[in-house]
């Protein structure tokens, strides 16, 4: 069975509080949807090397995967920003690959929230059809 909007907003909002970003201080949450109508969530994690930091995004989907789950529907990103936080071009890459074009829905704890396709946040990309 499909998931509300709310909550998925709620469970993104939710999944921030397990960030740990004790150098950007920057606490996102993610919440993606698989087919089933299950919800796998993500925080951002950072480490001292910075470069080796994983964001919520790709976190919730290596969760997802790693539980056997290959079919994703939508995904909700939740960051503390006026400005809604969207995926970095990492994450664009690895949800691509992974989840296709799926709904990309960006939310604040303010209840802002926007809708995209990830096809159009990342357009003409690189995947295995050139392959
Ligand atoms: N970050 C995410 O987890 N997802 C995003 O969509 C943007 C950035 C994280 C990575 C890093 O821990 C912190 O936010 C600042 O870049």
């Amino acid at each position: 069975m499909p998931v509300s909007q709310e909550n998925l907003f709620s469970a993104a909002i939710n999944a921030r509080r397990y960030a740990h970003a004790p150098y950007s201080k920057f606490l996102v949450g993610a919440a993606v949807e698989d087919l089933s109508g299950r919800i796998h969530t993500g925080c951002n994690i950072e480490n001292a090397t910075y470069g080796l930091t994983v964001c919520a995004e790709r976190v919730a989907v290596w969760k997802a995967m790693s539980e056997g789950v290959r079919t994703f529907v939508r995904m909700a990103i939740a960051a503390d920003t006026e400005q809604l936080t969207p995926p970095c071009g990492a994450c664009r890459q690895i949800l691509w690959e992974f989840c296709g074009d799926i709904e990309i829905l960006l939310v604040n704890p303010q209840g802002k929230s926007e809708s995209h396709q990830l096809k159009d946040l990342f357009p003409r990309a690189f995947d295995a059809s050139y392959l």
